[in-house]
Order: structure tokens, then sequence, then C-alpha cells
């Protein structure tokens, strides 16, 4: 096979054409998962798009260079790496629950910084000399690389052993943690001149140990509640880091991607850090320049409870009813009752809308992912900004599963780790009814005064098994 088609066409060319043209669908992919209305179209035009990738990676490593290496062996290793990975993606995707969506995410992020390492490595070990500048700029590219690469495998690791709860989500707060990771950093920079003056092997072995600490420290010192903008900030990384490795490969469509992916990311952990109240600037620094405060988990005095029967009576009898679910409505997988909750209120002449806070569950869009699911109507749920001005004059909040995303300390606790962190205040309207199994926290582990107010009441028990009992009173 040659890798000359007729005319003045070559596989190459066809090859930068599809790159091209998967970059462009990627964009138009991204422009549709933006709105619920366009998402599935989004995800059509990503699939072809990574569909004409794969191919025309494919066809460029076969037929792309005749003559050079051994074609046999590059599609033996190609078929056996695409079947494995396939298979253990295809399997691990099957069975993943909707909660463990983002350590899955976090662990595949890891591997994208693994990789980034390798052919970092591979840049200096199997790298011809090239001449001057072109050489300088090659040693900047792998050095760069692998950093990144380094800082976005460990780092992801850490998000992956903290979301599932195989680590605990406390921050890790050593002596002088911003003084380490600055450290860490110039020494980076240094070893980078060094390398690009005169290349040694110790200098990538220490700058490769250099990333693997400096991820490990970024992440692990940053508490439960700002884990979202962290996993956000590991996605833009990883980006940034399939970018460098498209760099040292001269691969466009890894470019493209990454810087995709790089730019997204950062876009989307800009939009969390505004929701969350956190500085863009200082967790781009790492550890967000905030010493961690005393956790406070000790409960704060007496609370109440009701039962599903007087809840279904209080429900019947409300003007207006505010819906604010949370990751146990997901655990619960309660979405379907309480859409039929809302949907027989509604019919009641009951005014009920849904109150949704941007990192409620454990990955953005989570609630409305499942309120979606079981066919809620869009209109009548509403972002946290939307409905937060109109708490006041709700008759009953059903705090479904949710607990960090509603907890007053973070408005009137200064001294609180979520301190700063905007939330929904249900504490606001004139009845509070509470869904979950225990008096425990939620996921920042910090205790929530909410369960203790006048005008709150908690309704013990699994989320769905509660609200089914509510709509068999009903
Ligand atoms: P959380 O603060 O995590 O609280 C969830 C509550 O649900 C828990 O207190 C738990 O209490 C209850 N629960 C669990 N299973 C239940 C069940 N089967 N039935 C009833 N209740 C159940 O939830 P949230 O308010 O949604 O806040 C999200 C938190 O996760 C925030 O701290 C956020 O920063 C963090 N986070 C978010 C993301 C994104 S991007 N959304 C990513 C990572 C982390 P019991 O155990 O007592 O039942």
């Amino acid at each position: 096979m040659t890798d000359q088609l007729p005319g003045l066409l070559t596989v190459g060319s066809l090859a930068s054409a599809a790159y091209i043209t998967a970059g462009l669908l990627f964009i138009l992919s991204l422009a549709g998962l933006s709105k619920h209305e366009t998402s599935r179209r989004g995800v059509v035009f990503g699939i072809i798009g990574m569909t004409l990738a794969l191919l025309s990676t494919v066809a460029l490593s076969l037929f792309g260079a005749p003559g050079e290496g051994n074609q046999g062996l590059g599609l033996t290793l190609l078929v056996v790496t695409v079947v494995v990975g396939g298979a253990i993606g295809l399997w691990r995707a099957r069975v993943v629950e909707m909660t463990g969506m983002p350590e899955l995410i976090a662990l595949l992020h890891s591997f994208v910084g693994l990789a980034a390492v390798l052919v970092g490595w591979n840049g200096h070990l199997e790298h011809p000399p090239l001449d001057g500048a072109l050489e300088n700029i090659h040693r900047g590219e792998v050095f760069i690389g692998i950093f990144i690469g380094g800082v976005t495998f460990t780092g992801s690791i850490v998000a992956f052993l903290k979301l599932s709860a195989r680590m605990k989500s406390r921050p890790l707060t050593l002596p002088g943690k911003n003084l380490i990771n600055l450290v860490l950093l110039v020494a980076f920079v240094v070893l980078t001149v060094l390398y690009v003056q005169n290349t040694a092997l110790w200098q990538l072995v220490t700058v490769t140990v250099l990333a693997f600490v400096l991820g490990w420290h970024l992440v692990a010192s940053i508490g439960g509640g700002d884990m979202p903008v962290v996993v956000s900030m590991l996605n833009s990384y990883s980006g940034w880091a399939a970018a460098a490795a498209g760099f040292l490969l001269s691969n466009d469509l890894l470019i493209i991607t990454g810087a995709l992916v790089g730019s997204s990311g950062a876009y989307l952990s800009y939009i969390m850090c505004k929701a969350m109240n956190r500085s863009f600037l200082s967790v781009i620094a790492g550890g967000f320049g905030i010493e961690a405060s005393a956790s406070k988990d000790e409960e704060q005095g007496e609370h109440r409870e009701i039962t599903a029967e007087e809840t279904a009576e209080l429900l019947a009898s409300a003007d207006s009813v505010v819906i604010t679910p949370g990751y146990g409505m997901a655990v619960a997988q309660a979405q379907y009752p309480v859409a039929e909750l809302a949907h027989r209120l509604t019919e009641q002449g009951v005014k009920v809308r849904f109150g949704i806070h941007p990192v409620a569950g454990r990955l953005p869009g989570h609630m409305n992912v499942l309120l979606a699911e079981a066919k809620v109507p869009y209109d009548i749920v509403l972002e946290m900004d939307e409905i937060n001005d109109e708490l006041s004059e709700t008759t009953v909040v059903l705090v479904i599963g949710a607990n960090d995303t509603v907890n007053p300390a973070a408005a009137e606790d200064p001294g609180s780790p979520i301190a700063g962190m905007p939330v929904l205040r249900v504490w606001e309207s004139e009845r509070v009814i509470v869904f979950k199994r225990s008096m425990a926290s939620g996921y920042a582990g910090v205790q929530n005064p909410l369960f203790f107010r006048e005008n709150s009441q908690m309704l013990f028990g699994d989320a769905k098994e509660r609200v089914e009992d509510i709509l068999r009173t009903l």
C-alpha cells in the first residue's frame, strides 16, 4: 500500500483535513452540550468527531510513513491496545453509577497525565537531535509536558481517592504549605533552564518526581467542599498535558483537542469558583491560599422529627413548595418519585419549583440530569440565584438529600470551612423538611445548623422510600 492516492492527495494530507474537521465537530459538540435542548445533537457531533479522529489516526499510523518502522508490529500494537483499553473502558462505563462518575473521570484524567509523562520521556530518549533553536524548543516541550503530566497524574489520583472516600476529604495542612508549592515551582523553572542549556537524565528524573510531589500536595491540601473546583481544574490540566504531548508528537489533533479541553476546563473552573466564591487565581496557584479552619461536626442543639404522613398533610395545604435536591437524591435514586410528587402537588394547585445549587451532587449539572431523566419540566427547575430571593415567600422547602448546599454556616459563620460559599437560603422559608438517613454531616464534613432551627424538621430514612410514603398518603 502506498501513501500516494490519485491526484495530489496523500494519507497525511487527508488525515490533516480529517483532524481539522474532527476539531470543528468537537467545538460544535461543546456548543451543543451547553443547552438541554441541543445536548443530544452535541453528543452526536462528538461521536462523529471522535470516530473520524480515530480512523484517521489509525490510517496515518499504518500508511502515513511507508518504509518507516515495522507496519505489522504497529498494527498489532494498535489492535491489542485498542481492544484491551476499549474493553476495560466499556466495562467501567457500563457498571459505573452516576454518583461514581466524578471519581471515574478523575481516574481517567490521571491516565492522560501519565501518558503525557511517558510521551515526554520518549521525546528525551528517542528524539534525533535538531538544529539550534528547534532543539531548545523541543527540550522545553519535553520538560513542560512531563511537568504538567506529572502534576495531573498524582493530583488526579488524590482526587480519585478523596471522591471515592478511600482518603479523608479533610485538607492536608502541612506547615507552610504555600511555601512548599512555591519552592517546587521555582525548582521546576530552574531545572527547565538547566535542561534546555544542557540535557541530563538526572534533571528529567528530578522534574518527574517534583511534579508528582506537587500534584499530590496541591490536591491533598484542598478540603472536601472545594473538590468540584479541583476536579474541573484537573480536567483543564489534563487538556494542557494532552496538548503538550501533541506538540511532542507533532499531532495537530492532540493539540486542538488538548487546547479545547484545557480552555473549557479552565472556564468551567472559573464559573465554579464564582459559584463557590473562591478566587480563580488562588486555585491555579494551588491550595487556594486559604488555611483550612477547624471543621465542626458536633451536633449543635436539639432537632425535631416529622413523619411522612404529617409531611403529606403539610404539603397538601401549602401555597408554594420548593424542592432542593442534593447528592442523597442521587444515591437513593429518588428522582422518579420526586418528579411524581411535584406533578401531583401541581395538579392539586400547589406552586412547585426546584432550586438547584451549582455544585449539588458530585458533578456539574448532576441534579439537572437526574431531573431531566425523570421528565421534570425545565421551566420549574431554577438555578440557585433565580430561586434564592423567593425562598422567604415559600411555604415549605423540601431538602431532599442535600446538606452542604443548604448550610447556613456558609453564610453566617466566618470560621466555617465552607464560609463564603453561596448556599440556598432554605431557612428563610416558613417550614423546612430535611430528608436524610441520620444526623451525619455532608461531603465537606461540616455539621449543619439548619437541622436545629425552629422551622426545620427531619424526615429520617431513605429519600426514595420517604417520598413514596408521602405519595401514598397524598
Ligand atoms: P452533601 O453535602 O454531600 O450531602 C448529601 C446528604 O445526603 C448527606 O448528608 C447524606 O446524609 C444524605 N443522603 C445520602 N444518601 C441518602 C439517601 N439514600 N437518602 C436520603 N439522604 C441521603 O450533598 P449536597 O448538598 O448535594 O452537596 C454537594 C457536596 O459535594 C458539596 O460539598 C460539593 O462541594 C461537593 N462536591 C460537588 C461536586 C460537584 S461538581 N457537584 C463534586 C465533588 C464534590 P445521611 O448520610 O445522613 O443520609
